[in-house]
């Protein structure tokens, strides 16, 4: 294993903090990944010189109710976020720690100093830009609308003056907004939360991530996906605004891992060909 060296002038950077946002609420955890299959060849590593949250450690800020990318299998946190990470901290010498909270707190903690990265899924978008910087992309999303087997809603205009589920602060959240108003939108704190309030009845139609979708139709019975979708994102890693080193450090990394394949073993391994 190589050393890590904390640069100190650096750590002053983590002081000041740039917390205007909203402040960071209720359920948080921490899931400690090890990498099983971590490979101990030293020369698969780059030295890692830069400074993190906790020394020697990799803190990546998610919410795991978002299967494939990241949910809770007992109590680790798996999915396709997870193993990403897991190969990145492996590359930098870092050790991955995953901390769970909500999806909308995953970008006040990073500006906050409290985690290194986020990484949820999470589209890049012109407003998002404006508060923390991201990563190149490394995956595909498109958002899609569920609704139940037997609904009348055939179509996206058929969502008007329909109630929409969303996960609070998703782009699905944004768009269902901006298209159909705040009245018919209802906002949960879990992506799991949405679905549940669609099978019990409590809203007509969920608006969120394809592949999540996918996951609970099919966990779900008397659920369908409309065949229409509904906008095209690009997932990537956020960061504190300004925190060039690390998202530098994380991004070669990350492109290592396109670049070799990696990146598309895990995706196919949690999401099989269609
Ligand atoms: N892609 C959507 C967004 O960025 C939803 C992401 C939700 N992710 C999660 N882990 N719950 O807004």
């Amino acid at each position: 294993m190589k050393k890590i060296f904390a640069l100190l002038c650096a750590a002053c950077m983590l002081t000041a903090s740039l917390s205007a946002c909203s402040q960071a609420s209720s359920e948080s955890s921490t899931a400690s990944n090890t990498a099983s299959d971590t490979n101990k060849d030293d020369s698969t590593q780059e030295t890692a010189s830069v400074t993190t949250v906790t020394e020697g450690k990799l803190t990546m800020a998610t919410n795991a109710t978002f299967p494939p990318y990241e949910y809770y299998d007992g109590n680790d946190i798996v999915g396709i976020d997870a193993e990403i990470a897991a190969k990145i901290a492996e590359k930098l010498g870092l050790e991955l720690e995953i901390q769970d909270m909500e999806f909308n707190s995953i970008i006040t903690s990073v500006n906050q100093g409290k985690a290194d990265m986020g990484m949820a899924g999470m589209t890049v978008s012109e407003d998002r830009l404006k508060n923390v910087d991201f990563s190149d992309s490394y995956a595909k999303g498109v958002q899609v609308v569920i609704v139940k087997e037997d609904s009348d809603i055939k179509s996206i205009d058929d969502l008007t003056g329909k109630k929409i589920g969303v996960q609070l602060n998703t782009t699905g959240d944004i768009y269902a907004t901006d298209d159909f108003g705040k009245d018919n939108v209802q906002q949960f704190n879990k992506a799991t939360d949405t679905v549940l309030a669609l099978t019990q009845g409590k809203v007509d139609a969920v608006i969120i991530d394809k592949a999540p979708a996918e996951v609970f139709v099919q966990q779900n019975e008397g659920l369908k996906l409309l065949d229409s979708s509904y906008a095209d994102e690009d997932y990537a890693i956020c960061f504190k605004k300004g925190n060039t080193e690390l998202q530098k450090a994380v991004n070669d990394a990350l492109n290592e891992l396109i670049e070799d394949g990696t990146v598309q073993a895990i995706i196919d391994k949690y999401i099989p060909a269609e």
